[in-house]
């Protein structure tokens, strides 16, 4: 039995949606939990049983390659081993509804891309891409998963084009996705805590710009009380009960 108050709620989304030209989905590693991918920071999530500093920044890299190469190894492996949840295929299907459409992931997972998704921010980077840090040519390293550090022809050492801690964001990503959350109706934040900067300014943002910003997350979070509506449930059966309606 749902929840009647999730149903009127979804169904104020669906009316805001319904006069909507411009919608943005802005969403975190919660949109790929159905999926198989852990979180970070649920309590079954990565940083309960890892370290960030060890893993996802420059220093811990240079300090021990070998180690944080074979942990995103074992990320791009679980990665390609799992699909895209309804979760991800209703906003692959969200975007053929609106004349203006997009979505910010900081997630490196590449589910969007998978589930059909054409407009992506990625910013945080992308787990399929890796360079080498010296001469910064790319490296395919698809279906390779390395548990030891791998270097370039020219030396240098092969890294994943992810942003660690520390490090900026793609400034062009940053930037698109910035003028996209200022420039919308309705804005989703889907599946994240919301806590890491500056990706976590993009519903305040939108919020500042007179969007309806809208949270799917299976808790509150530090963005509820700034949100107009925070669905609560899983994004996988959350994001189809509005496309349905959608549709209607
Ligand atoms: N549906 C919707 N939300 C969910 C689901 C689900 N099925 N399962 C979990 N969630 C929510 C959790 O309640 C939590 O609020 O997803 C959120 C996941 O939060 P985090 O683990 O902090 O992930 P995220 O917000 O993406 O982290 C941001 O932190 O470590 C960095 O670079 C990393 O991009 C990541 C950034």
């Amino acid at each position: 039995m749902s929840n009647p108050s999730l149903i009127e709620q979804i169904d104020t989304v669906v009316e805001k949606l319904s006069i909507a030209k411009s919608v943005v989905v802005f969403t975190g590693a919660g949109v790929s939990k159905e999926s198989g991918v852990p979180t970070f920071r649920d309590k079954d999530g990565l940083w309960q049983k890892l370290k960030p500093e060890e893993l996802a920044n420059f220093n811990a890299f240079l300090k021990n390659p070998d180690r944080v190469t074979e942990w995103y190894s074992h990320r791009r492996k679980i990665m390609n081993e799992v699909q895209p949840n309804p979760g991800h295929y209703a906003i692959a299907e969200m975007e053929k509804l609106f004349e203006k459409f997009c979505v910010i992931t900081q997630n490196v997972d590449n589910l969007h891309q998978r589930a059909g998704t054409k407009k992506i921010f990625e910013l945080h980077g992308n787990l399929e891409r890796n360079y080498c840090i010296k001469c910064k040519k790319l490296r395919d390293l698809k279906g390779h998963y390395s548990s030891t550090a791998i270097k370039c022809e020219c030396g240098g050492l092969i890294r994943p084009d992810v942003v660690w801690f520390g490090e900026f964001l793609p400034q062009d990503q940053y930037a698109g996705a910035v003028a996209a959350a200022e420039n919308c109706d309705v804005f989703f934040s889907v599946g994240t805590s919301a806590v890491v900067y500056p990706a976590a300014n993009m519903p305040i943002y939108a919020r500042q710009s007179g969007a309806f910003v809208v949270e799917v997350n299976v808790d509150y979070t530090e963005l509820s009380h700034y949100a107009n509506i925070t669905l609560l449930g899983k994004s996988g059966e959350i994001l189809p009960m509005i496309i349905k309606k959608l549709r209607v």
